[in-house]
């Protein structure tokens, strides 16, 4: 085979994985629409592009039963999902997109249930379009005013020109295939500082950058990518909006792993890199692992279980959704548990009991006794606490120099399970 031919054919393997893996079907082949007026649909084998062409809105599907409809760049053979109508009510058929005569966007599938709208009816909608900037516009006539815009009502994604408002909020994915709204979120706060929130309370990252205009410049890949982000207030609103000075495609989006990431695309080579991480450090991500789960942020992906423990929903653990966490592959026993020193785990000692000891021994007395002690942790300078309350937020962190010992199941024929850490194991049988 001619190199040429063997790179087309590995490139064209390279797309049928890609496509594979995100579940988008090869577009060229569809038929596609620039807009829709009143009665118009839009079926699985039609896809809705910008103007510019730079954008698609149509079907995709990435686990068996869940079709959705989610908007694409056009162009891109592995562009993210920009946005997603039904994110937490996939169609489980065929399905297809109406304008109603009443001017009301519908999704409804072959059973005829409606598995998303956009509430518009009776509001003078004519036509639906898809503007230039990836922005899905419901609206009353040539002349565009503006009835319902997706960028009012954003999955993960930030596309430039998109205003961040008070009311905007950027859900996390579930995982890597399942865009049902989940545990993380990006949003303006009260003061005008843009946040990262576990569970929409806890913060882990924050940034006022309302001050002054900010720009930022990367010049990554031999490109410039010049990030200008702006902040507008007056008595009555105020809202963030951003855009590439020389229009360059990026996008900001929250990962599913909850770190919030500027994404540029380099053309000459084809890919997608990012600019910008926040937090740097993703398990700066409050409750990134979940119960139990051990983080570390150098290597893919990021959470382990630590040995003795499993995930607690496997299928979720393999697609990145970690938030379940990991329990004790063998159930405890109280009196026969044991402790698994771990001392390469960092955690931080504020939520723990102190002992006011600084015997190690003392310290495995008091946990074994206490069957609602799950782990005991020597600090750096010896004193020991004690944990009652399921772990979260333990990393992977050589330095630590304290010693972790976690509770495990002490019945015999153990062996540390798949997907954990693999580590050399220091078992401590219980003491006295
Ligand atoms: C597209 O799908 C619809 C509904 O399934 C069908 O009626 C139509 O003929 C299809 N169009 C093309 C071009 O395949
Ligand atoms: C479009 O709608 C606006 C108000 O909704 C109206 O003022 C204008 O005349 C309409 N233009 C056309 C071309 O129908
Ligand atoms: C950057 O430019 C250098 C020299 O022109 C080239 O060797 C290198 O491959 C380029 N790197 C990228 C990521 O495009
Ligand atoms: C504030 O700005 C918004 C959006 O630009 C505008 O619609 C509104 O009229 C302004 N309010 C005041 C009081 O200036
Ligand atoms: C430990 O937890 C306390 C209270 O939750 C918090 O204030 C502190 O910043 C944490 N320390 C580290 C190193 O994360
Ligand atoms: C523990 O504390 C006692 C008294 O507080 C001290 O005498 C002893 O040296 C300490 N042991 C260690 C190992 O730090």
């Amino acid at each position: 085979m001619p190199i040429s031919m063997m790179r087309a054919f590995v490139l064209h393997l390279n797309l049928f994985v890609i496509n594979l893996i995100l579940g988008s079907r090869i577009s060229s082949c569809k038929q596609t629409l620039n807009s829709m007026g009143l009665g118009d649909r839009l079926y699985s084998n039609q896809t809705l592009v910008s103007q510019n062409g730079a954008f698609t809105l149509g079907f995709f599907s990435n686990s068996p039963n869940a079709i959705y409809l989610g908007l694409w760049f056009a162009d891109t053979a592995s562009s993210p999902k920009l946005w997603v109508a039904n994110r937490d009510s996939p169609a489980p058929t065929e399905v297809f997109l109406e304008l109603t005569n009443e001017g009301n966007m519908i999704l409804v599938d072959s059973k005829g249930k409606i598995s998303w709208m956009s509430a518009t009816s009776e509001k003078n909608v004519e036509m639906a379009v898809l503007s230039d900037t990836g922005n899905l516009i419901l609206q009353s006539n040539e002349t565009a005013t503006v009835v319902w815009q997706s960028f009012d009502y954003p999955t993960d994604t930030w596309l430039p020109e998109m205003k961040l408002t008070s009311e905007t909020i950027f859900r996390s994915w579930k995982s890597l295939i399942n865009p049902a709204a989940d545990r993380f979120s990006f949003r303006m706060d009260d003061y005008g500082a843009l946040e990262l929130l576990w569970n929409d309370y806890v913060s882990y990252w924050k940034a006022d950058l309302s001050i002054q205009p900010s720009t930022f410049v990367d010049t990554t890949q031999n490109r410039t990518y010049t990030i200008i982000l702006t902040f507008f207030s007056n008595a009555t609103s105020s809202y963030y909006t951003w855009m590439e000075r020389d229009n360059q495609r990026c996008y900001i989006a929250l990962g599913q792993d909850g770190v919030l990431r500027s994404h540029a695309w380099n053309e000459q080579l084809k890919e997608w890199f990012v600019l910008y991480s926040n937090p740097t450090n993703a398990c700066e991500v409050e409750h990134l692992c979940g119960p139990y789960g051990i983080c570390d942020g150098n290597t893919l992906p990021f959470c382990k279980c630590p040995p003795y423990l499993t995930p607690a929903d496997s299928k979720g653990w393999d697609q990145n959704d970690w938030s379940m966490g990991c329990v004790q592959a063998r159930a405890l026993n109280c009196y026969t548990d044991r402790f698994v020193a771990l001392d390469y785990i960092s955690y931080n000692l504020s939520g723990m009991t102190s002992t006011g000891s600084n015997d190690s021994n003392m310290c495995e007395k008091l946990c074994s006794h206490d069957c609602t002690c799950v782990a005991y942790i020597c600090s750096a300078d010896g004193m020991c606490f004690l944990q009652d309350t399921p772990l979260v937020n333990s990393q992977n962190s050589p330095n630590f120099g304290g010693s972790f010992s976690l509770r495990v199941s002490g019945s015999d024929n153990l062996s540390p399970s798949r997907r954990t850490l693999k580590v050399d194991l220091a078992v401590c049988l219980q003491a006295g």
